[in-house]
């Protein structure tokens, strides 16, 4: 049986919350691996909205285990507040359709704290974060002293990290110029919310190899995108995990085998939020117009996106880096009425050519896009289900991209509607 990893390939929001869940209903287990609640996925099922952050997708559909792996940072005050949301909608989380790895890192109000005072104090170093808490989370599990699921359940481990926590972050808090932890209220907090997330804990590597073994189909939900990934983006204004699909293994706890297929879903321009380098972002009218044609607009702070032309230099890097076995390719109908439409083959600097966004920032920064033109197409692309309902110039330019790429269309989404949705290769095929 084929386990398909789903990850961003630019800059996150390229529309994966459809493709996700139309893999969803073919799978049978659906797992987060990195990121936390700065992440935003919508759902539209049988005219119902659902707005998930953390929960994997497969958590609106019956009869599927949705699976919170270790790589991901979890703030339990946002996932209960989500379940109950979930609950209003009139579908039920239980410890039988949901499951959190016993060494998945916390979030605590401390975290979101530190994360919102560093961006508004270092204006020189702003990153745009989400505001959650995600970077301090990382840094401290990496620094060894973060609250994992686990500890809840053993209060002398979670007084141990409770104490090195605060002699790490009071320091870090005086030089903000925030007050102490107040370190009795937040191990109340604690113990308070521990009860309501323990039913859910469990040894995910073991139950997904159990569930491979069973020949069960594991679908892997990545979050944000791959040009926002910690090594491989475009650092520092990037997230603090590793957004790529090799993180797909570490971060549940299987092997780099159990994956079969990696689908990088593509938006047929670009988008970002937050700050740092954007080689093809438009100031100008076509960028408005792709903006509001495309709602670009942040599902989880309601920022506004910044829009530009498709960029093929950075997809094929990040279908490398991530080892994309095909695309999905979605927003193809945001481009009809457009004239003319651009896509970026190359870079240019100080009269150098590059093929790839080197890594230096100072480079990245400054580098310049060389275009190519196509002609556009006016006719609606919106709702097509088949390459026949395509004009001939959409076709060229879809095709276009696939070579520049250097990797195929497995898929085409034509509007957010499940069933738009063209299907040249299906990821979970055998
Ligand atoms: P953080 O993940 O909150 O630390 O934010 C770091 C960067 O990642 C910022 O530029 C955010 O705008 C961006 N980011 C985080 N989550 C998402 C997402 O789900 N979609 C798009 N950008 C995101």
């Amino acid at each position: 049986m084929a386990n398909v990893v789903v990850v961003g390939a630019q800059w996150g929001d390229e529309g994966k919350g459809k493709i996700v869940d139309w893999l969803s209903e073919r799978a049978d287990v659906i797992a987060r691996f990195q990121g936390g609640h700065n992440a935003g996925h919508t759902l539209v099922i049988d005219g119902v909205t659902y707005k998930l952050s953390l929960l994997p997708s497969g958590i609106v559909r019956e009869g599927k285990l949705s699976v919170i792996g270790n790589g991901v940072v979890l703030d339990p005050w946002a996932l209960m507040a989500e379940i109950e949301r979930l609950a209003e909608l009139g579908v039920s989380v239980t410890p039988e359709n949901l499951m959190i790895a016993e060494n998945t890192p916390l979030i605590l109000p401390i975290h979101g704290e530190l994360d919102r005072a560093r961006e508004i104090q270092n204006s020189l170093a702003k990153i745009g974060t989400t505001g959650r808490g995600i970077g301090p989370a990382y840094e401290d599990k990496v620094g060894r002293r973060v609250v994992r699921v686990a500890d809840l359940a053993d209060a002398p481990t979670l007084d141990l990290r409770l104490d090195r926590l605060m002699t790490h972050h009071n320091a870090l808090r005086s030089g903000l110029g925030l007050g102490p932890i107040d370190r009795e209220a937040l191990k109340a907090q604690l113990l308070e919310i521990a009860p309501k997330v323990l039913p859910f804990a469990a040894p995910v590597w073991k139950h997904l190899t159990e569930a491979r073994r069973a020949g069960r189909r594991i679908l892997f939900e990545g979050a944000q995108g791959a040009l926002l990934d910690v090594d491989f983006g475009t650092y520092p204004f990037v997230t603090s995990s590793n957004t790529t699909a090799g993180m797909a293994a570490s971060g549940t706890g299987l092997g780099p085998t159990a994956i079969d297929f990696v689908l990088g879903i593509v938006k047929a321009y670009t988008t970002r939020v937050g700050e740092g380098p954007f080689p093809t972002e438009l100031f100008d009218e076509d960028g408005t117009r792709l903006g509001e044609r495309g709602h670009e607009f942040g599902t989880v702070t309601g920022r506004k996106r910044r829009c530009g032309w498709f960029d093929a230099v950075l997809v094929r890097q990040t279908c490398a880096t991530s080892g994309v076995s095909g695309i999905a390719l979605t927003k193809l109908d945001v481009l009809d009425g457009f004239e003319e439409l651009k896509i970026c083959t190359g870079y240019e600097l100080d009269g150098q050519p590059y093929d790839y966004l080197p890594t230096a920032a100072d480079l990245q920064g400054r580098i310049k896009p060389v275009y190519e033109t196509h002609e556009g197409w006016q006719e609606s692309t919106a709702g097509a289900r088949s390459w026949a309902d395509l004009p001939a110039a959409a076709i060229k330019y879809v095709r276009r991209i696939e070579e520049l790429i250097q990797c195929p269309v497995a898929l085409l989404s034509t509007s957010p509607e499940r069933d738009d949705t063209i299907l040249v290769t299906d990821p979970f095929a055998d």
